[in-house]
């Protein structure tokens, strides 16, 4: 890993800057290639991530494994980390306290990977970074942000009981990585949504 990501990994593990400190029994920072092209964005750690203190590693982590690993991707490829770094009490969505305050380790995550896209899962992620919600309607699509890419797709924890939105996940993580090997190929990419800020 990076000194850099290093650094901020240590920050979060000893960080008591919102009260999810005190529930805690791990901080969760994020974990992955840091060379990544792309960097995988959830809600909030689970009970399995808390004990373990790693992202995704429960039965939506699962889910998220096997879309990559359908795309030919293996988990070890890509970063992965979450809005929000501590488990929210009974797994409870994070509130905009919690998120506001937790938002800096994220920037800097963003800021020493510098990912050519950002993939956003679930309605958290979109409505924290983008201020959006209904992932359902605008998944598959992707949005620029002052020069960042963002691709849209549902959280992997929706899909646990709904074998339909498994293809769906499938479908767009194949995509978004299809969307990368053109950027890297310095192709002109189709941009669904552009934002102003
Ligand atoms: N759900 C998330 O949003 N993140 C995790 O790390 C695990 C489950
Ligand atoms: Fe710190 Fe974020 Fe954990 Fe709150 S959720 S204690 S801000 S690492």
């Amino acid at each position: 890993m990076s000194q850099k990501l290093e650094v901020i990994k240590q920050n979060v593990i000893e960080c008591t800057k919102c009260d999810l400190c005190q529930t805690r029994t791990n901080a969760v920072p994020g974990k992955g290639n840091f060379h990544s092209d792309v960097i995988f964005v959830g809600e909030a750690p689970g009970r399995n991530e808390d004990v373990r203190g790693e992202p995704f590693v429960g039965v939506a982590g699962k889910k998220l494994s096997f879309a990559l690993e359908e795309a030919g991707i293996s988990r070890d490829d890509v970063y992965i980390t979450n809005i929000v770094k501590c488990r929210p009490p009974k797994n409870r969505v994070p509130t905009v306290m919690e998120r506001d305050t937790c938002k800096n380790y994220l920037n800097e995550e963003i800021a020493i990977i510098k990912p050519k896209l950002i993939c956003i899962l679930g309605n958290t992620a979109f409505n924290s970074l983008l201020g959006g919600s209904e992932i359902t309607k605008f998944r598959g699509k992707l949005v620029r942000k002052d020069n960042q890419f963002y691709f849209l797709t549902v959280h992997p924890a929706a899909t646990i009981y709904n074998q339909e939105l498994i293809e769906v996940l499938k479908g767009d993580i194949k995509k978004l990585f299809e969307l990368i090997t053109e950027l890297k190929n310095g192709n002109e990419i189709k941009v669904d949504i552009e934002y102003s800020s």
